[in-house]
C-alpha cells in the first residue's frame, strides 16, 4: 500500500482522489507584454540540453517541388518532378511548394487576420472553443497546457475547415478570408499528395480513395510566438512530428521553424510567396516507414512577434490507416504498423506528453 505524508504537512502529496485544481495559466500574449518584462517564468524554462543542440551549418538547401510541373501536362516533366518529390519525401519529409497558385493575397489576408484575432480581449480568447483535439474551434497556449510539464512560448487557434467548415465569429472577416484560404490550399495539397501516392509506386488516387480524402480533415492552426526576453531559454514548440499526411505552412517572414535532418538542426529560412511542406505521421504509417514523417520544432526571439499559419491535410476521421499491401510482404516488407483509426490516433496523441515521437512509436509493431 502507498505510504502518503500527513495531510498538512509540507510533504503532503496532492491525493489521488482529490487531483489538483486545473491550473490557471495565461497566454504568452499577455505574458509578454507584462510591463518590463525581463526574464521568464521558470514554468518556460527548458532543461539546457534543448537549446544546446547543434544547430547545422549546412549549405545543402531545403528541395524545392515547381508545384506548375507537378500539374504539368507534359508527362517528362510531370515525372520528373514526381521522382524529385519522392526524393524529398525520403531524405527531408520537408521541401519548398512554389508555383502553386494560391495568391499572395490570400497568403497576407490569412495572416493578418490571424493577428488580429490573437488581439482580441483575453476573456472572448479564452471563451472560444472547447479544449478537446475533436473540438472544431480550440483556443490555448502551448501545445497542450493540461500536461505540459514545461509551457511552450505558444499561443494558437486550431480551426476545423473540412469537412466541416468552422470559423470563429471574430474578427468578422475571419470566416470568409479562411474559407478561401483552406479552400485553395486543400487543392494544392491533394494534388501533392496525389504525386507522393505515384512516388511510392502506387496508384496516383490510391491515398485519396483509401483514406478518403474528400472527406479528409483539415485545420487551419495559426501559432503566435510572441518576443520572448530570454529566448535562449524557452521554445516556442519542442520537437515533434505532425499527425495527418501533408501541412503546408506560412510564416510573416520571420524566422524560427528548425527542421531535424542528418542528426541536426536545420534552420529553414521562409520563401516568401511559397508554403514550406512537410509529411505527416499518416504518410510515414502508409508508406510502411519509407517516408518519415521528421521531427521540427520553433525556436524563438527577443525582437519580432511571429505568427504561422500551419493547414494539416488528414484522413477522414473515420478512415483506418495501415502500411499500403502493395508496400508489405510480398515485397518482405512485413507491417512495421499497426491498424489504426485516424481519429483514434489524434486522441492518442493529445493525451500523449510532448516527447519526440512517442504516439507514432506507440503503434510500432515489433519494439
Ligand atoms: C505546427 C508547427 C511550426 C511553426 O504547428 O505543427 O510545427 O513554425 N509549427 O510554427
Ligand atoms: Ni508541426
Amino acid at each position: 500500500m502507498a505510504t502518503t505524508a500527513p495531510t498538512g504537512s509540507p510533504l503532503s502529496q496532492p491525493s489521488l482522489t482529490h487531483p489538483p485544481p486545473p491550473r490557471k495559466v495565461t497566454t504568452v500574449k499577455a505574458l509578454s507584454e507584462s510591463p518590463g518584462l525581463s526574464s521568464i517564468p521558470s514554468i518556460y524554462t527548458f532543461p539546457k540540453q534543448t537549446y544546446h543542440e547543434p544547430v547545422s551549418d549546412t549549405k545543402e538547401p531545403i528541395p524545392t517541388i515547381d508545384f506548375s510541373l507537378l500539374t504539368s501536362s507534359h508527362p517528362g516533366q510531370r515525372s520528373k518532378t514526381i521522382r524529385e518529390l519522392g526524393k524529398a519525401c525520403r531524405n527531408w519529409g520537408f521541401f519548398m511548394v512554389t508555383n502553386h497558385g494560391v495568391p499572395e493575397r490570400m497568403m497576407k489576408a490569412i495572416i493578418e487576420v490571424s493577428r488580429e484575432f490573437f488581439e482580441l480581449p483575453e476573456e472572448e480568447k479564452r471563451g472560444i472553443g472547447g479544449k478537446h483535439v475533436l473540438d472544431p474551434i480550440r483556443f490555448g497556449t502551448s501545445f497542450n497546457e493540461s500536461v505540459d510539464e514545461i509551457l511552450c512560448w505558444r499561443d494558437y487557434v486550431k480551426i476545423f475547415q473540412h469537412p466541416e467548415f468552422h470559423s470563429p465569429k471574430k474578427p468578422p472577416s475571419f470566416r470568409e478570408i479562411a474559407l478561401e484560404y483552406s479552400k485553395r490550399v486543400r487543392l494544392v495539397a491533394r494534388e501533392i499528395i496525389r504525386g507522393i501516392s505515384e512516388s511510392l509506386g502506387l496508384e496516383k488516387d490510391y491515398i485519396d480513395e483509401t483514406l478518403n480524402l474528400e472527406n479528409g480533415l483539415q485545420l487551419i492552426a495559426a501559432n503566435l510566438y510572441p518576443p520572448c526576453p530570454r529566448p535562449e531559454l524557452a521554445m516556442g514548440l519542442p520537437p515533434h512530428s505532425d499527425h495527418g499526411l501533408l501541412t503546408l505552412l506560412i510564416q510573416n517572414q520571420i524566422g524560427g521553424l528548425q527542421v531535424q535532418h542528418k542528426g541536426k538542426w536545420v534552420n529553414i529560412d521562409p520563401i516568401p510567396n511559397s508554403f514550406l511542406a512537410n509529411i505527416g505521421d499518416h504518410i510515414e504509417i502508409l508508406s510502411n516507414g519509407k517516408y518519415k514523417s521528421v521531427l521540427h520544432r520553433a525556436v524563438v526571439n527577443n525582437r519580432d512577434e511571429r505568427i504561422s499559419i500551419a493547414v494539416p491535410h488528414g484522413p477522414a476521421l473515420d478512415a483506418i490507416v495501415s502500411p499500403a499491401s502493395k508496400l508489405v510482404e510480398n515485397v518482405g516488407n512485413p507491417p512495421a504498423y499497426g491498424a489504426m483509426k485516424y481519429k483514434e490516433y489524434l486522441e492518442l496523441q493529445q493525451g500523449t506528453m510532448l516527447n519526440g515521437k512517442s504516439c507514432l512509436e506507440r503503434i510500432r509493431n515489433g519494439d
